[in-house]
């Protein structure tokens, strides 16, 4: 633990402020950018493919950026009271940089109708296009940008981190595995995130080599470049992506729900087992991503699956236990806050679970590109680190002024977990009935059967939808009041 003044605390408490308030204004109109995929995809409203394909562009890379920049950001509060001495002035410089790239991508889908999807699959942004030519530049260098400003935050937050205990090795906590007593404790939030950060800057250097070809290509149309390599850096890049997003999150359960319990959690051997398996693993696991890919080599395909199993199973299982331990008999106080943590990690298993099932090559040839992707993914992140995020805004708005039990908070919590799983069940029985993904619409479907099940699971998922955004009506009013809230009513989370 480090010893901040009340002064940075204060700076590092805005930073982390205004990062929240800005993701909570994103969110809801993301999650409309999907009711409306959904409304399309239910012959409820009639959408320009092209205009449907600018969307879900828009809707998946800024889920997928704001959720890592919230994600982030959460985790720069907590290292920088608890752990590590961080410069203010660099978030705020990492903050700004983002906002441009939002902005910037925010014109070239919505005005230049940009819609090749998040993985701007090669050569598809540059042959018989559908959207302004103009646009695919935008969106090379907005997201060139992104990548920067995350490549900053994330390179200042390691070397903070090494400088404080003793270097990468020690951060990775292999000083457990030896014989010779640990000196200096090392909280599991600062293990995972170096298992996080570290395959991130891996990953975020894939993406800047990809981006750089694609902008040559763009500024050069004569240049071709080969598919399959780009294909594999634009999964590395996003694979690991939205992984770490979520390891970040599981980063501060770890930290946060010890105070609710009363109990400790503490970094081990088993810890570091598990989670160094991931940060390994982790690396090669994007290439079940690439199984329909028949000139990827054969054994890329089969260090796919197994690295997909290895990197999932230890660190889940191991925090599985991790939380139940802390909660067993414990006498929590049952707020929002871990209920969120709680619920949050069976969201991460259930769509974990979901995901590893797709990363078996046997599967993967029925489930391959239906509904069922969209449905895990979108399980680990909404019911995962969506969750996670909402504890943790729940927390920082409440510290210093008393957890809240009230019952508007539950309810809409409640609700929130109903609408979701609601609309995350229309995806997977989607998957089950061959329902294809990114697909604007399902009349092209020659199987009478397939195109009704498309039809009327689509019409279910936008019910759930509304019922989701009720409840985060509820939850957002909650978390605002509090935002508001000035007196500081001091009370413990843990029942003596
Ligand atoms: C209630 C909230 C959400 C709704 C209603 C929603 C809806 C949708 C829909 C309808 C699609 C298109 C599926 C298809 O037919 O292929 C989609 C795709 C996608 N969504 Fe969501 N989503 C939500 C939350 C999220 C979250 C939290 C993330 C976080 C990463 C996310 C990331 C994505 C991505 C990456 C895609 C794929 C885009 C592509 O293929 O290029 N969504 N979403």
């Amino acid at each position: 633990m480090i010893q901040i003044t009340p002064l940075e605390k204060k700076q590092q408490k805005k930073l982390v402020t205004i990062w929240s308030i800005t993701f909570l204004t994103l969110f809801p109109i993301l999650i409309t950018l999907g009711l409306l995929m959904r409304l399309n995809q239910g012959e409820e409203i009639n959408l320009k493919a092209n205009t449907f394909y600018a969307l879900m562009t828009l809707h998946g890379l800024g889920m997928a950026g704001v959720l890592f920049s919230i994600a982030f950001a959460a985790l720069w509060y907590l290292i920088s009271t608890r752990y590590a001495r961080l410069r203010v002035g660099v978030g705020y410089f990492v903050y700004f940089l983002i906002l441009i790239g939002v902005v910037a991508l925010t014109i070239a889908t919505l005005i230049g109708k940009f819609g090749p999807g998040w993985y701007l699959l090669y050569p598809l942004p540059f042959i018989g296009t559908s959207w302004k030519p103009w646009s695919t530049g935008l969106s090379i260098i907005s997201i060139i940008i992104l990548g920067i400003a995350w490549l900053i935050g994330m390179l200042h937050l390691l070397y903070a981190l090494a400088k404080a205990y003793g270097g990468i090795t020690h951060l990775l906590g292999w000083q457990y595995l030896g014989k010779k007593e640990v000196q200096q404790d090392l909280p599991p939030i600062v293990l995972i995130s170096t298992i996080s950060l570290v395959p991130g800057v891996m990953a975020f250097l894939a993406g800047a080599v990809m981006l750089i070809l694609y902008l040559l290509q763009y500024f050069e149309p004569s240049l071709t470049f080969d598919p399959l390599l780009l294909k594999n850096l634009t999964f590395f890049f996003g694979h690991t992506l939205v992984n770490i997003t979520l390891y970040c999150g599981v980063g501060w359960v770890y930290a946060l729900l010890p105070e609710f319990t009363g109990r400790e959690w503490k970094t081990n051997k088993v810890v570091v087992y598990s989670w160094n398996a991931t940060f390994f693993f982790i690396l090669f696991a994007y290439f079940h991503h690439l199984y329909m890919d028949f000139v990827q080599p054969m054994p890329l395909h089969y260090a796919g699956q197994i690295a997909s199993y290895l990197s999932a199973i230890p660190a889940t299982a191991i925090t599985m236990f991790g939380v139940i331990a802390q909660l067993y008999h414990s006498k929590i106080k049952w707020s929002v806050i871990p209920l969120m943590f709680l619920l949050g990690t069976a969201g991460w298993a259930i769509g974990g679970f979901a995901a590893v099932v797709d990363s078996t090559i046997a599967i993967n040839k029925v489930l391959h590109n239906t509904l069922w992707v969209p449905a895990h993914f979108h399980t680990y992140m909404l019911m995962g680190i969506v969750l996670f995020i909402f504890a943790f805004l729940f927390y920082i708005s409440s510290e210093n002024k008393g957890y809240s039990t009230d019952i508007k908070t539950k309810l809409g919590f409640w609700i929130f977990v109903i609408g979701a799983y609601g609309f995350l069940t229309m995806f997977y029985l989607g998957g089950l009935n061959s329902v294809p993904r990114r697909y604007s619409d399902y009349k092209g479907i020659p199987i009478q059967s397939t195109h009704q099940t498309g039809v009327l699971l689509s019409q279910i998922a936008v019910v759930f939808i509304i019922v989701l955004l009720a409840g985060l009506l509820l939850m957002y009013i909650s978390l605002f009041s509090k935002l508001l809230k000035k007196e500081d009513t001091v009370e413990m989370p843990v029942q003596a």
